[in-house]
């Protein structure tokens, strides 16, 4: 049975024309469970980093909207992943961020114990019971791959790889950051924010509200030098570009040409993962904005260092500034969204895009409405 095509109002495919997508996408928990099964359950999830799981026996576990997955390094140093549940009677098998299991994951109800390449090793009592068969009962696997030192999990076996999903992406970040291989885990730190997923993927986008002046972050907009920032979307990832000024601004404190970068990157990974650099600091981090409910969003960011060195202070000052001062101007941008999102006065506004694709043109924002739509089939 075909589904009615949905009203997208004065939405347009094009974003020199168009406006935002209607609110119910940002509120409505039938389009929400769409999006699971079309977005979050087919595109690769972030997971986290190779240097968070050096060791045999270690893992990392991640929620995909409600689904448990996890990821485990075995003998030969290859990275597997499964669904975190129990084939006996479905008990999860290891819990927490992250873990190590030793030589096998041993269930903590009855003790199945399955091996690093999920195949169920032994089960106690099972030589009694007529016509058990242990190859019957191996964990449901998951893809994994590796991009950029990130490991990453898709529950769709049919899935494309990233790198095919998002051309260019890979040769891009590494541009930027000539010492990606170097990184290493060193911090996270998880925020519960009350909005959906796409109003902080778009803030997260957003030159518009940065730039010339604009009130939502006063300092930000003189670190980044707001007279020369591009802003190009890609198949399957977007980016933000400026390169930063003097050093002299309000934000923090750095000398030019010291850190990793003097650029502000963000580079998006459709449809949640951002990777970023900040102006004179010497790392990257990486920011996750998985979805909890139709009004909720996860954000999880962690920093890597190249190395796992200890944080220089330049990059400890941007740190402070991202976490006192910019993160929560945007927590508080985005839940101000949300709320006027459920408001009955809200019209469709529209996205200011201009041809040349400027400092302030919000066809990023477009981007990622546009990917949506089409990932949920309601535009062409
Ligand atoms: S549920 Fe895992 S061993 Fe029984
Ligand atoms: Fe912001």
């Amino acid at each position: 049975m075909s589904r009615q095509a949905p009203d997208l109002g004065r939405f347009d495919a094009d974003p020199d024309r168009s406006f935002n997508m209607p609110a119910a996408y940002y509120t409505d928990p039938e389009i929400f469970e769409r999006e699971k099964e079309a977005i979050f359950f087919k595109s690769w999830r972030f997971v986290g980093h190779v240097t968070e799981m050096p060791e045999t026996g270690d893992y990392l576990t991640q929620d995909i909207c409600g689904e448990n997955v996890f990821v485990v390094r075995d003998g030969a140093g290859d990275i597997n992943g499964f669904y975190n549940v129990c084939q006996h009677r479905a008990h999860e098998l290891v819990r927490g961020r992250r873990g190590n299991v030793k030589a096998v994951i041993t269930c903590p109800y009855h003790a199945w114990a399955y091996g690093l390449d999920g195949a169920l090793r032994t089960a106690r009592f099972s030589e009694k019971v007529a016509g058990f068969d242990k190859s019957d009962f191996g964990l449901s696997p998951i893809r994994v791959e590796i991009f950029c030192g990130f490991v990453f999990v898709n529950l769709d076996a049919e899935a494309k790889t990233i790198r095919e999903c998002a051309p260019g992406f890979e040769e891009t970040f590494r541009a930027q950051v000539p010492d990606l291989d170097r990184m290493v885990w060193v911090d996270q730190a998880n925020f519960d924010i009350a909005a959906n997923w796409k109003v902080v993927a778009e803030n997260g986008l957003d030159g518009y509200h940065v730039f010339l002046s604009g009130p939502a972050h006063k300092a930000l907009g003189e670190l980044m030098d707001g007279h020369n920032l591009d802003m190009t979307t890609h198949e399957g990832w977007a980016k933000l570009h400026a390169h930063a000024g003097t050093g002299d601004n309000k934000a923090y404190g750095y000398n030019t040409g010291t850190g990793q970068t003097d650029e502000y990157v963000t580079m998006m990974l459709w449809p949640d993962l951002l990777l970023f650099t900040l102006p004179g600091a010497n790392g990257v981090w990486s920011f996750l904005m998985a979805p909890e409910g139709p009004e909720r969003t996860r954000e999880e960011v962690a920093a890597y260092m190249p190395d796992g060195a200890e944080m220089d202070a330049a990059t400890k000052e941007a740190v402070r500034y991202m976490n006192e001062v910019l993160g929560p101007e945007d927590v508080g941008l985005n839940t101000g969204v949300q709320k006027g999102l459920n408001s009955r006065g809200y019209r469709q506004g529209r996205l200011m895009v201009d041809e040349a694709r400027s400092d302030m043109s919000e066809h990023t924002i477009h981007f990622v409405q546009l990917q949506t739509l089409k990932a949920l089939g309601d535009v062409p």
